[in-house]
């Protein structure tokens, strides 16, 4: 799927070294995210026999979810190797319906040959958050088989982008933001009135592939100052999103990089 509109490329600090793919609806963004995440999973399992995919929660990433559960992707992938994860999750039951589980059990993975034993779904249903926390950093330790002293590195990484900064449930403020040692913590977000449970910045940024996922004029403004404004990851905590390799593939509509600055434009780049 080419984009329509073209790329913006490589954000003036290289701390973010962003490869923008600009789309002209966010059905365009969906698209071009799914063959993404779809060529990512496949390279996953074909190198290593299984893929592991940390999912986003919110409104944007759920027709991406809805195209991979539907032709061609419904058959091409072998969910049979594919571990399913969240970045983060609200603290309330797997069926309330502010659950970023819930959400994609319905887009997703009620409609796909997944085995359940593939999904580890954080249990925010637990009286205390930071015990669901703890015990999701154990789920991540045996499903990802990781080394001891390193971090999960997952195959691909999916966040979005709030209109205040957060990513995750990383939101502005929050000691989350500099956590260092622990995989997964809860938050409680003052303004929301509610806990979250969510990865923390050393394993998003551990990811083979980063992928963001924005789209809406509300996005505009922030999206130019994570991209392009100072560093300052505590006011604007997607920025502390930064992978060793340093490449982060952000796929937005053409309202959401409407704030873009014009000579970022530069080459496509294809899926890697
Ligand atoms: C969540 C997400 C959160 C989301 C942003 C954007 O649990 O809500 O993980 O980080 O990605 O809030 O949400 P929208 O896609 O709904 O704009």
């Amino acid at each position: 799927m080419r984009s329509n509109v073209g790329n913006v490329g490589e954000s003036v600090d290289g701390m973010r070294k962003a490869n923008v793919i600009v789309c002209e609806t966010p059905a365009d963004v969906a698209r071009a995210g799914a063959a993404r995440v779809a060529a990512w999973l496949a390279a996953a399992v074909s190198a290593r026999k299984r893929a592991t995919v940390a999912l986003a929660g919110g409104r944007t990433p759920e027709a991406l979810y809805r195209l991979l559960a539907e032709a061609p992707y419904r058959e091409t992938i072998d969910w049979s190797r594919v571990e399913i994860f969240w970045g983060d999750d609200r603290c309330v039951p797997p069926d309330h319906p502010d659950s970023n589980y819930r959400m994609v059990r319905e887009a997703l993975l009620a409609r796909v040959a997944i085995p359940e034993a593939n999904v580890h779904r954080m249990r925010g249903e637990m009286a205390d958050p930071d015990t669901a926390a703890r015990e999701y950093e154990v789920v991540l330790r045996r499903a990802c088989r990781v080394e001891v002293d390193t971090f999960p590195r997952f195959d691909v990484c999916l966040l979005g982008l709030g209109s205040d900064g957060h990513t995750a449930s990383l939101f502005p403020g929050l000691p989350a933001i500099r956590e260092t040692r622990r995989w997964v913590v809860a938050a409680r977000v003052q303004k929301l009135d509610a806990w979250r449970l969510t990865l923390t910045p050393a394993v998003l940024s551990h990811a083979r592939h980063v992928l963001f996922l924005v789209t809406g004029k509300e996005k505009a403004e922030t999206l130019r100052a994570v991209l392009e404004g100072p560093v300052d990851p505590d006011r604007l905590p997607a920025q502390i999103v930064r992978p060793a390799g340093g490449r982060v593939d952000w796929l937005l509509d053409h309202d959401a990089a409407g704030r873009l600055s014009p000579q970022m434009i530069c080459n496509r780049r294809e899926p890697s």
